[in-house]
């Protein structure tokens, strides 16, 4: 996909991002072979040709094989710096980073060990390239709140280094609901709070994620379309949904990105941000979003100008970084 010059240069925060989803097959095998883990796949096109999903849960499952290669600090730092080089030259001056703690501690590792790792990466990637960051760690929803009680612990002695929580994995079934002692902890101990809501689960779980678990954004959501007065109370409230098109294409919440829903959301006046969610897995990472979305919703310059503005104004930054960031936004726009 060829990226306008315009998306190319466009400041932007990206606020729906797995870490472990911008694992791209060639430092996978490079990591595996380091570590002597077996894999699936002996060569990065034999990984690309088997990511070819029908849902949510066939990706999953994939995802969680590829990530069992990751053993030591360095290579969660490795892997984080590796995202953070390559988004540098996308103009993200922001990440909200999602971690998945369970799928690591599940198999023996320490959640130091994964923390300390991508936090390494973090510092690198402010030192190089000025990208701030915040690290929000997901609980599993498949697992029990017990299992995310006890991961919730874990991370309070690296409560400087984490910054939310959020909700992911398989969602049908799974309700936000399920997880409302552990968000209340969470918000207790004074983590902010995301949840996927809405990506393959009913509008209902929107609902939930907001007025059970009182999360500040939505991690997609587009189905809380199929819920009007749902719609219009968030569209109120500028509760930021963080879209992703190209997953929703690739996990075949929409047949073709003809049909994505953004549009839509825009019209519903949903406060809308465009993000890239698993890039590695999915085709492309955050201008290659903006772009499919210009390429086959007809979205124009103008329109994804506020949805970066959006980004910007529903990050977790504080306010002198929030005003410095928008200011690079209007002098980029100013002086086209
Ligand atoms: N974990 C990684 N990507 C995810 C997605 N799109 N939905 C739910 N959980 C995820
Ligand atoms: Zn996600």
């Amino acid at each position: 996909m060829t990226v306008s010059p315009f998306i190319e240069h466009l400041p932007k925060a990206e606020l729906h991002l797995h870490i472990e989803g911008t694992f791209e097959p060639e430092l996978m095998l490079r990591i595996a072979r380091r570590n002597n883990v077996p894999l699936p796949f002996a060569s990065a096109d034999e990984a690309k040709a088997a990511y070819n999903f029908s849902n949510l849960d066939e990706f999953l499952s994939i995802y969680y094989q590829c990530m069992s290669v990751l053993i030591t600090q360095d290579d969660f730092c490795d892997l984080t710096c590796a995202y953070l080089d390559r988004v540098a030259a996308q103009t993200v001056r922001h990440a909200e980073i999602f971690f998945d703690p369970q799928a690591h501690t599940s198999r023996g590792m320490d959640f130091a060990t994964v923390c300390n790792g991508i936090r390494a990466g973090l510092d690198y990637g402010r030192e190089r390239h000025g990208i701030t960051s915040r690290l929000i760690m997901c609980f599993l929803r498949h697992l029990e709140e017990d299992d995310a009680m006890a991961t919730l612990e874990q991370a309070m002695p690296f409560r400087e280094s984490i910054y939310a929580v959020g909700l992911d994995s398989s969602e049908t079934g799974n309700p936000p609901g399920k997880f409302t002692r552990v968000f209340a902890q969470a918000r207790d101990a004074g983590f902010a709070a995301v949840a996927h809501a809405g990506e393959e689960g009913p509008a209902e779980y929107v609902r939930e994620a907001v007025d059970i678990l009182r999360v500040q954004r939505i991690d997609h959501g587009c189905r809380v379309l199929d819920d009007p007065s749902l719609t219009s109370e968030l569209a109120g409230r500028a509760i930021p949904f963080t879209v992703c098109p190209l997953s929703n294409h690739k996990l075949r919440v929409v047949d073709t990105l003809e049909q994505h829903p953004l549009r839509d959301m825009l019209d519903a006046g949903l406060t809308v941000t465009l993000n890239s969610d698993d890039p590695a897995f999915f085709g492309g990472y955050i201008n290659e979003n903006y772009q499919s979305m210009q390429d086959r919703l007809g979205i124009d310059d103008a329109t994804l100008a506020s949805i970066a503005r959006n980004s910007f104004n529903a990050a977790f930054l504080d306010d002198t970084r929030r005003a410095e960031l928008l200011a690079q936004l209007d002098s980029y726009l100013n002086t086209r």
